[in-house]
């Protein structure tokens, strides 16, 4: 069960950064998108990005020659017909994805694996839209895919040995690190992280410590590159909020429960850096 060929459903933030590394390690790689507008965006964030690096003196222009010659970008599903794998990067919405994989599953060969990067939906639902769930897994990246070593390897109750193997033999090819995890919301990452975050904002949301206090304190005590609340920032405190909703959901367990202030920031649409406000001010430079 060799991987060849990889395609790419979505070309947003992950989609394009998995397409990215998958043709730049040589694999002839499909992304598609849903506009001719959404796909310039997406191919452009990717030229960009490697324009970056030969401009830094980090990549060869022969490598992102090579790497633009292996992409292909599309807005027809039927052009992922012959990939080995399939990895999804679309919006998280159950009646999309019901659709997508539905129309993927009668397009590809049977034998073709089927990977989400999903953060919070359940890949095992996911695998009931197709009739190949011992061929359907969690590629969970992280963000920016490109510089982010990591990617979960999520198997459900039913996703093959063989599969399994496959994918992360892929994820390995095209210089990742693979941790293995069963189909539980937020799998390892968010399992921990998530509860983390939310503890930090409740700490500050009780008064307990200034912002920069609570920062500091991981940073400088525990050795993190940066701390909880820069880190939801950076997440968007609106993800942040949506998964930790759905983790709530899941286990029922208040560590997992969005404190009060971050439904009010999300509502105040204080999103973190991509808004412009969240904890810190990103009108500044560095955030203050
Ligand atoms: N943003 C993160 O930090 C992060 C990290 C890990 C995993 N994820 C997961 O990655 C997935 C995508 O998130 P994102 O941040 O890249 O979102 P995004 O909104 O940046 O990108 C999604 C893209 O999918 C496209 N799309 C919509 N319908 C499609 C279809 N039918 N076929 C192909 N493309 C379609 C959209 O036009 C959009 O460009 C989500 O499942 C999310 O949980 C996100």
């Amino acid at each position: 069960m060799a991987i060849h060929k990889v395609g790419v459903a979505g070309c947003g933030l992950m989609g394009s950064g998995i397409a990215q590394v998958s043709a730049q390690a040589g694999f002839p790689t499909v992304v598609r998108e849903v506009s001719a507008n959404a796909l310039e965006k997406g191919l452009g964030s990717i030229r960009r990005f490697l324009q970056g690096g030969v401009d830094k003196g980090k990549l060869a222009a022969a490598d992102m020659e090579s790497t633009l010659a292996n992409l292909a970008g599309t807005i027809e599903l039927r052009d992922l017909a012959d990939c080995d794998l399939v990895v999804e990067a679309a919006p998280v919405n159950l009646t999309l994805m019901r659709q997508l994989f539905g129309a993927l599953d009668g397009l590809c060969r049977p034998a073709a694996i089927f990977a989400s990067n999903t953060s919070s939906l359940s890949i095992t639902e996911l695998s009931t839209f197709t009739r190949r769930p011992d061929r359907f897994l969690g590629l969970h990246f992280f963000n920016p895919v490109p510089l982010m070593k990591l990617v979960e390897v999520v198997r459900t109750l039913q996703t093959s040995d063989e599969s399994t193997r496959a994918a992360a033999d892929w994820c390995r090819a095209i210089g990742k690190t693979v941790v293995t995890a069963g189909d539980s919301t937020g799998f390892v990452v968010n399992r921990l992280l998530i509860p983390y975050m939310m503890d930090a904002i409740r700490v500050y949301e009780q008064g307990l410590a200034s912002r920069n206090d609570i920062d500091d304190a991981m940073k400088l005590g525990c050795g993190h590159p940066m701390g909880p609340l820069l880190l939801a920032d950076y997440v968007g405190l609106d993800t942040a909020y949506a998964i930790a909703e759905i983790m709530f959901d899941e286990f029922r367990e208040p560590r997992f429960a969005p404190p009060p202030l971050l439904k009010r920031m999300v509502l105040a649409g204080r999103h973190g850096r991509k808004s412009g406000r969240g904890f810190y001010d990103w009108s500044t430079n560095p955030p203050s």
